[in-house]
C-alpha cells in the first residue's frame, strides 16, 4: 500500500469497526489467520496451491450495502457458494468489481487476499469458540462432552 492511498483510508469507520471488533472479541488472543466473522473461501485455492482466500466480511459490510455484493454484483449469500476464479475476478466479477486498481487495491496482490492457512476449508468463522477449534485442530479431534474444560492459559478474570 503506498503512503499515499494509506493516507485516503476512512480513518472513522477504520477506527470504529477495530473498536467494535475489540468489543465483541474481547481480549481473545488474534487467530493467526481468519476471524471472527470472516468467510474463508477455498473451492479451488488449496487444490491450485494457493493459500485459502480470507474474505472479511464485517470489513467490507462496514462500507457498502449488502445489496451491492449480494444483488447487483451477485454473491450468493453461502460460504463457498460462488465459483469464484481468477478470470472471473481480473474481467470484473465478484471480487474484480472492486479489486482492479481503482475502486480498491487490483488483484496483483495476491496475498492480501490469498492470505488463509494452507488447509482451511470454505466455512464462516462465526464465534470465538470456532476461531479456537480451527486454530487447534486436536481441539476438534477430542470435542466430546469434557470441551467445558477451562482453557489452561486463561486464568479467570478478578470478579468485579
Ligand atoms: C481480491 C482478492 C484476490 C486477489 C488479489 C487474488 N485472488 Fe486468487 N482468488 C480469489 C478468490 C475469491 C478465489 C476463489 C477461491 C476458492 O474458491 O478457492 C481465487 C482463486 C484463485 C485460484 C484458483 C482458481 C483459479 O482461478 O485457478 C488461483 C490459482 C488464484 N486465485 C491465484 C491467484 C494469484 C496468483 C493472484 C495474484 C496474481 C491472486 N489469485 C490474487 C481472490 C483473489
Ligand atoms: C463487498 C461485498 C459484500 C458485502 C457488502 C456484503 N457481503 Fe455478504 N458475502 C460476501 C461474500 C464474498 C460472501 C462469501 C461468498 C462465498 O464464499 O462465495 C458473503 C457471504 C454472506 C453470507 C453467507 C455467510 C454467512 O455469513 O453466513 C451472508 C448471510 C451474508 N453474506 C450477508 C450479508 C449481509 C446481511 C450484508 C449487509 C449487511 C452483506 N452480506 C454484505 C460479500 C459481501
Ligand atoms: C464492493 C466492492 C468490493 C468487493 C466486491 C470486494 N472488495 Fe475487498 N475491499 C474493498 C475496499 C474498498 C477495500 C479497502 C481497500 C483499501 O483499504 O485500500 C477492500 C479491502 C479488502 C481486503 C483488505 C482488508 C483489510 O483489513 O485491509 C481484503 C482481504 C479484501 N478486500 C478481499 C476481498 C475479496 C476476497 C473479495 C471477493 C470475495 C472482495 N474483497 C470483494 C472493496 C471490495
Amino acid at each position: 500500500m503506498s503512503p499515499s492511498h494509506f493516507l485516503r483510508l476512512p480513518w472513522r469507520s477504520a477506527l470504529l469497526a477495530a473498536l467494535t471488533g475489540l468489543l465483541l472479541w474481547g481480549l481473545a488472543p488474534r487467530a493467526a489467520h481468519a476471524e471472527y466473522g470472516d468467510v474463508v473461501i477455498n473451492n479451488y485455492s488449496d487444490a491450485a496451491g494457493m493459500r485459502p482466500v480470507v474474505f472479511p466480511h464485517w470489513f467490507h459490510r462496514v462500507r457498502f450495502r449488502c445489496k451491492v455484493c449480494h444483488a447487483d454484483l451477485g454473491f450468493q449469500f453461502k460460504a463457498g457458494g460462488n465459483q469464484i476464479n481468477m478470470l472471473k475476478i481480473i474481467d470484473g466479477q465478484f471480487c474484480g468489481a472492486c479489486h482492479n486498481g481503482e475502486l480498491a487495491w487490483s488483484a496483483e496482490n495476491c496475498n492480501l487476499c490469498h492470505s488463509g492457512k494452507p488447509g482451511t476449508a470454505t466455512q464462516v468463522h462465526e464465534s470465538t469458540l470456532q476461531k479456537l477449534t480451527a486454530a487447534a485442530p486436536a481441539m476438534l479431534a477430542a470435542s466430546a462432552p469434557k470441551a467445558a474444560a477451562p482453557a489452561p492459559a486463561a486464568p479467570a478474570p478478578a470478579k468485579k
